[in-house]
């Protein structure tokens, strides 16, 4: 029988498969299909979660969910097709979460990764073990694995931030751990208050890789990444024949991703011109950071502006086109993650 044939029908074989199953065993053979796989196959669409829906609902949750009946006053992204695993796409879950001024998220640490992206508002602080990192529109802070994170919020508007965290791959493999800190200012606490006054992390990099990258020597990793470096930085890149500019923020430790399992990248569009069609092995949750245009993900066109998030299941084709001169777009990617397992392909269409 060769490794693809269809199963007999025998009594013989239907009695072995019996044999197999009462001993918890299956035949390759037959499934060799199922197991093995051509190609990738996505089994959740792209998806948009379109900010003129998403922000009256962060509203009704600011009004109806008070900060003492939720740790985080967060909206889950949670795609159709991963609904028990709180998934956005494939290793990645995204979220929206709003915090008021005078209000404090308490400090607690998990083994799960997770980065911050301001989208809206200013003036909130993530103290990240003892650094106090300000967050601004269009600030990157990450909070690794088991440092303990607290958020406050001593500035003025309300602030909403994009989450993401590696969710859905710490809960396959169950590396879960969780700890709740003390309340706000407790001295329990084990990472310094806040500060009040001048922001006491160290000054904030974005580098290009790999050609135009600084190195920062041994430094431990940083957890803030500011708009006014990154902006600047990436326009000042040089463009790609499709007009697009694509910057890495890169850890100034590893010389690669900021976190292990969450890799995160700026791309600026240029107006009216597709990008250059190409589909990887990797997943990203997309950020509209600033203008309006639209992505083809697979088969399917979706119109976007500024603060939607939209996904890139992995394994499509994917092209962005702006519609307008200032398009931005902010990407989490599981990238690193896929790369340190030998997992990454990429694909460039000619
Ligand atoms: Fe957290």
């Amino acid at each position: 029988m060769s490794l693809l044939a269809e199963p007999s029908a025998s009594a013989p074989y239907a009695d072995l498969i019996s044999a197999l199953d009462v001993v918890s065993a299956q035949p390759l053979w037959d499934r060799y299909g199922r197991v093995t796989r051509r190609s990738p196959s996505a089994v959740d669409q792209p998806m948009l979660w379109p900010w003129v829906q998403m922000s009256p609902l962060i509203a009704r949750a600011i009004k109806e969910v008070s900060m003492e009946d939720a740790e985080r006053r967060v909206l889950l992204l949670t795609h159709p097709a991963f609904r028990d695993s709180f998934a956005t796409t494939t290793n990645l879950s995204a979220g929206l979460q709003t915090l008021l001024p005078g209000e404090v998220a308490r400090a607690h640490r998990h083994t799960l990764q997770a980065i911050r992206f301001v989208m809206e508002g200013g003036g909130a602080q993530t103290s990240v073990n003892s650094q106090a990192c300000e967050m601004q529109e269009g600030d990157l802070v990450l909070t690794p694995a088991w440092t303990w994170h607290e958020h406050v919020h001593p500035g003025t508007d309300r602030v909403v931030w994009f989450d993401g965290l590696d969710l859905p791959l710490c809960r396959d493999i169950d590396t879960m751990f969780f700890e709740l800190g003390e309340p706000a200012g407790s001295a329990q606490n084990q990472f310094d208050p806040p500060s009040t006054s001048a922001p006491s992390f160290r000054p904030d990099a974005v580098h290009l890789k790999p050609d135009i990258f600084e190195g920062h020597g041994t430094s431990p990793s940083r957890f803030r990444y500011a708009r006014q470096r990154a902006w600047p930085a990436l326009m000042g890149s040089t463009a790609k024949a499709d007009g697009s500019r694509l910057l890495r923020y890169v850890s100034d430790d590893k010389l690669g991703a900021v976190l292990p399992t969450l890799d995160c990248y700026l791309q600026a569009l240029g107006k009216n011109q597709p990008t250059q069609r190409y589909r990887s092995t990797s997943n990203a949750v997309c950020v509209v950071a600033q203008g309006q245009g639209s992505s083809q993900v697979g088969d399917k066109t979706i119109a976007w502006q500024r603060n939607d998030v939209f996904t890139l299941p992995h394994w499509n084709w994917v092209s962005h086109i702006a519609a307008s001169d200032d398009a931005v777009i902010f990407m989490m990617t599981d990238r690193e993650l896929l790369a340190s397992l030998g997992y990454l392909k990429d694909e460039v269409a000619s």
